[in-house]
């Protein structure tokens, strides 16, 4: 097998990308898809799941994927400064890809809701990291405005090289199955991962490198659940932050791919994405982050209606190293602390 030297390198035929190019990359991609027997077990119906653990990019997320195409193509057109809204993530794969390029960082969150690795990650990157106080829609709107306004280059899923980029994860999917799976379920935000999926796993199918193709089950928090509801959330709130998400910018191209997969989108509560996070960390050993274990919730929920004998992928999305905050609130009752430090009472603390 030849080296992996990231996914541009891996699928550039499949990319708009030239000679010219400049590729930019953190060797990005080849991110394992890993099965799940005990969450199998607990759907039932002889299924198998298995997670795309895209929390094990270089920066610890999916955007990395989007990141490595729409910084090589900034710098292939000669920007000198990047600009994103975001919830973290997105603000954490810009700051490190642009940086890499030797380009300015500008990256827009909503104050008090960002995972602590994601700030930390943006600050240390090197971007300028303004927190506004406002929420994520808020700062998208402002970021449109201020590319529109000033030489400074838009990477939000708005710029169509971040989709291209993240089509990858798809092809990943089939090649290691040899086939798409009957159901991809997958969190959604901004929609733009769904979105750019749905573009990877037609483009394989017309290319006969698959025969089929999944249904696309969309999965958004209970209280940030605006493509559910079929309207605007003014005041989106969810434990999952990356999600919390009340107008996506990639709404239309959403529910072209629910209707085109016949898929559906449904909403999972805050206990039932915490139950699903919990589950995945203490019975499989993968640690994500609450907004990619909707995924695994919704797939939970849906259970009964999965086809017997079904093959399913549920994206992870995030690394769990994003948010030890919120890891932390969930075991804080299992955490023995101020043990005094003898045999006899850690013994005791042992149940012996
Ligand atoms: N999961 C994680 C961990 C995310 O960070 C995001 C989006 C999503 C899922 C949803 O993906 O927006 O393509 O539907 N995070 C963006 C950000 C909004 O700013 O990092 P989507």
């Amino acid at each position: 097998r030849p080296a992996w030297h990231g996914l541009i390198h891996a699928y550039g035929d499949f990319l708009p990308v030239s000679d010219r190019t400049p590729i930019v990359t953190l060797y990005e991609g080849n991110t394992p898809l890993i099965p799940v027997p005990r969450i199998a077990e607990r759907v039932g119906r002889n299924v198998s799941v298995y997670v795309k653990y895209d929390g094990l990019n270089p920066t610890g997320s999916f955007k990395d994927r989007g990141m490595t195409m729409a910084i090589s193509k900034a710098k292939e057109a000669g920007a000198e400064a990047v600009i994103c809204a975001s919830t973290g993530n997105t603000s954490a794969a810009a700051a490190a890809y642009a940086r890499r390029a030797g380009l300015r960082a500008y990256v827009l969150v909503p104050e008090g809701y960002v995972a602590q690795g994601k700030l930390a990650q943006a600050l240390l990157y090197g971007a300028e990291v303004i927190a506004i106080e406002g929420n994520f829609d808020q700062a998208l709107d402002i970021v449109r405005v201020m590319a529109d306004t000033y030489p400074i280059t838009l990477v939000n899923s708005v710029n169509p090289y971040r989709l291209e980029g993240q089509k990858t994860a798809a092809f990943e999917v089939v090649d290691s199955l040899g086939n798409a799976p009957d159901w991809l379920c997958i969190p959604m935000g901004n929609a733009g991962n769904i979105t750019a999926y749905w573009m990877g796993f037609c483009q394989y199918r017309e290319q006969n490198r698959c025969d089929r193709l999944p249904r696309m089950m969309g999965f958004q928090a209970a209280g940030s659940a605006p493509l559910v509801n079929g309207a605007v959330v003014v005041h989106p709130e969810t434990v999952a932050t990356a999600i919390r998400i009340g107008n996506p910018a990639n709404w239309q191209r959403a529910i072209a791919v629910k209707e085109a997969s016949q898929g559906a989108f449904n909403a999972v509560t805050d206990a039932e994405i915490l139950t699903a996070y919990c589950l995945l960390a203490s019975e499989e050993g993968i640690f994500c982050e609450p907004a990619s274990a909707a995924s695994v919730a919704g797939l939970l929920k849906l259970a009964d209606q999965v086809p017997s004998g079904a093959t399913v992928v549920c994206v992870l999305t995030g690394n769990g190293l994003k948010d030890p905050d919120t890891a932390l609130q969930q075991e804080s009752d299992r955490f023995h602390r101020h043990i005094d430090p003898s045999e006899a009472t850690v013994a005791k603390v042992m149940g012996f």
